[in-house]
């Protein structure tokens, strides 16, 4: 079996990587990046045949036509085929014929399995994101097809214990994101404390990294209030549960609000908050633009955004984690803004930039720098944004 290997090392990172974060981009985690990339890319070549897609494609082929002869439902299924076709393609599984057509003759049979017994060996903690991709990989066809949606199949109550182990500081490939937003979060607080609104805060591990990350930096004591706010009723029900626990004493509390609709639906002040912090959750926003206006409506003078975000590298290149993601519609159908939002899912460094310049925030911060690592090390995908109130 052949299996990919690290592209960077962390010699090579560390001359691109602050000090203060090189130490979560270790080498076992980079080689545990690569492995699940290759994992995910296996699974989609199985996806590619369960769908139909692969039977589709024997001649050139458009997207469009490839979803219609495969059966599939275009509204849903357009964003995940097309990643599909142009991630086999770029790993040169398939062939792209030109700029939108796309030929599969001999698809190579490649063993998914290979690659959880490499990541069992390697760093089983990371085992988490293999199920969560698996899961998504089984209700591909029938989400596809329209017989469920994606929301229905992947959240069912009897997969919550799958994305528990997922969205965890447990799980070292999604952990990276909670690690470098506390950081960010950390340096964007004001010396004497303040006010953090948290959005999207799930199940808490977001949450959990940065009142860590606040006790071991002496900031903790200082913070005047953490709102913690979320959609999902029974994880905003879960966190409150769990994080009091773990943080005992601080100022605690728990809103649900939604990103999509005016922050004082759940009574957010004008210039409330020192800091607004989301966990891989603004990039969701229905419009962007207009969850933007609500953060810095938000925000204090001079008050900060700091976002964990999982990033694009280059425009148009599929991210493996868009595999899971795929299949949901908040994620694959936002408003789109042709400069600065021309897809869903995740955005360039330049579109972060763009976004938030456009929106009221200035001195645009993104660590680790994306930009400058991404010809090193393009599968480097998770940084923390910081913008603050112009
Ligand atoms: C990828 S999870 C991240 C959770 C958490 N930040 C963490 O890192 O553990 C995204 C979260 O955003 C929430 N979310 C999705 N749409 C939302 C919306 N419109 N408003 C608020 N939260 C939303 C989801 O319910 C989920 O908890």
């Amino acid at each position: 079996m052949t299996l990919p290997r690290s592209s960077g090392t962390q010699r090579a990172l560390a001359e691109v990587l602050p000090a203060e974060i090189l130490s979560a981009f270790d080498d076992r985690f980079i080689r545990s990046c690569d492995l699940v990339e290759e994992y995910v890319h296996r699974l989609a070549i199985g996806v590619f045949r369960d769908t139909g897609l692969a039977q589709a494609c024997t001649q050139p082929t458009t997207v469009d036509e490839a979803v219609q002869r495969a059966g599939l439902v275009p509204a849903i299924a357009s964003v995940p085929c097309s990643w599909i076709l142009r991630t086999l393609a770029a790993r040169g599984w398939i062939e792209r014929v030109d700029d939108t057509h796309y030929r599969a003759s001999a698809i190579p049979a490649l063993d998914p399995e290979e690659l959880v017994a490499a990541q069992e060996a390697h760093d089983p903690s990371c085992l988490p994101t293999y199920r969560i991709a698996a899961l998504a990989a089984e209700y591909y066809p029938s989400v596809l097809r329209g017989d469920t949606t994606g929301e229905d199949a992947l959240f069912a109550p009897d997969h919550i214990g799958t994305w528990l182990e997922y969205f965890s500081n447990a799980n070292p490939l999604y952990a990276i994101v909670n690690t470098v937003g506390a950081i960010a979060a950390e340096h964007a607080l004001p010396a004497d404390g303040g006010t953090v609104l948290e959005l999207g805060g799930g199940l808490g591990s977001g949450a959990e990294a940065l009142l860590a990350r606040l006790d071991t930096a002496g900031n903790g004591k200082s913070l005047a209030a953490y709102r913690f706010t979320e959609i999902v009723p029974a994880f905003l029900r879960r966190a409150r549960k769990s994080l009091p626990e773990f943080r005992a004493g601080r100022p605690l509390s728990f809103t649900w609000l939604d990103i999509d609709a005016p922050f004082a639906k759940a009574g957010i002040e004008p210039g409330s908050c020192s800091v607004v912090y989301g966990v891989n959750v603004v990039h969701v926003a229905k419009d962007l633009a207009a969850t933007l206006a609500e953060i810095r409506t938000a925000l204090q003078d001079r008050g900060a955004l700091v976002l964990g975000e999982c990033i694009r590298p280059f425009a148009d290149r599929p991210v493996y984690v868009e595999f899971i993601f795929n299949l949901l519609a908040s994620f694959r159908a936002p408003l789109l803004v042709p400069a600065w939002r021309p897809n869903g899912g995740f955005l360039t460094p330049e579109q972060w930039h763009a976004a938030l310049a456009g929106h009221g925030f200035e001195r645009i911060e993104i660590l680790p720098d994306i930009a400058a690592l991404r010809d090193t090390y393009p599968s480097f995908l998770v940084a923390a944004i910081t913008a603050h109130r112009a």
